[in-house]
């Protein structure tokens, strides 16, 4: 159950509260040729907060995770990723903002060849903080968590596409970021790793006070969320069942 609710006959308070980790407003944006993929697309989710995102393929779900990971540009509209909004920002910064603040699953995993799954893994944490030892022992237990006990050695040749899928959801939650974004993160997997995966994303979620994205085809993966939010031309519409 979520805090701070009324009790009894009190009217729920309307105090400020903390601005939400992710404020989206009036977000568009087309594609070469006659497509356009979505206007007026407003999302706003608070820390700790889960929300799932479903629509027909091609409808630009990929398309609006680049866009809030700052990985592409939008038409119009503003993003704000924990009171910093995308737009203004150089590239620089915008990198930065991706590194420290997000955490990403790809749908095609992206899992370096020429890397150890440790190193991998430990990535974003080696990319913000001098200690190597900390983030490969950080690392480590990420890679525990998904189910890859002792697998650090590795290489991506060797795995196969869940427990690439498992690699790169490790490698999204290592630092703990403010905004994770997940495409179909257990799209690959089998029943059982994908809820075990699903907990684990939940856990970081709400755990660490994070926002928490997910596109998914799966209906036990849209169960976990807080919010199921369908995406069609006309941005985000939520999903009442
Ligand atoms: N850079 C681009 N140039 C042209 N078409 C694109 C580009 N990016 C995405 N598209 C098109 O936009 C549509 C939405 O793509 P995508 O976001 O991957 O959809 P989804 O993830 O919902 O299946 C697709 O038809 C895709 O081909
Ligand atoms: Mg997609």
């Amino acid at each position: 159950m979520p805090e701070g609710r009324c009790n009894g006959e009190q009217k729920p308070e309307r105090r400020p509260g903390p601005p939400p980790l992710l404020d989206v407003r009036d977000l568009s944006k087309s594609v070469p040729g006659p497509r356009r993929l979505f206007r007026h697309l407003d999302l706003t989710i608070n820390a700790g907060e889960l929300v799932a995102i479903v629509g027909e393929s091609g409808v630009g779900k990929s398309t609006l995770l680049n866009i809030l990971a700052g990985l592409d540009d939008a038409d119009g509209g503003s993003v704000v990723i924990d009171g910093v909004e995308l737009g203004s920002l150089d590239e620089t910064a915008r990198t930065r903002v991706r590194r420290e603040r997000i955490g990403f699953v790809f749908q095609a995993f992206h899992i370096l060849p020429y890397l150890t799954l440790r190193q991998n893994v430990a990535l974003p944490l080696a990319l913000v903080s001098p200690d190597a030892a900390a983030a490969d022992r950080r690392a480590d237990a990420m890679l525990d968590a998904v189910g890859l006990e002792g697998r650090g050695d590795g290489y991506a040749r060797d795995l196969s596409g869940g427990e690439l899928q498992r690699v790169a959801i490790a490698r999204a939650l290592v630092h703990r970021p403010a905004l994770i974004l997940a495409d179909e993160p257990t799209g690959n997997l089998d029943p059982a790793t994908a809820a075990r995966v699903l907990a684990l994303f939940a856990e970081a979620v709400r755990g660490n006070g994070s926002a928490g994205v997910m596109v998914t085809h799966s209906e036990t993966s849209a169960a976990i969320a807080d919010r199921v939010l369908t995406l069609g031309a006309d941005g985000l519409v939520e999903r009442r069942d």
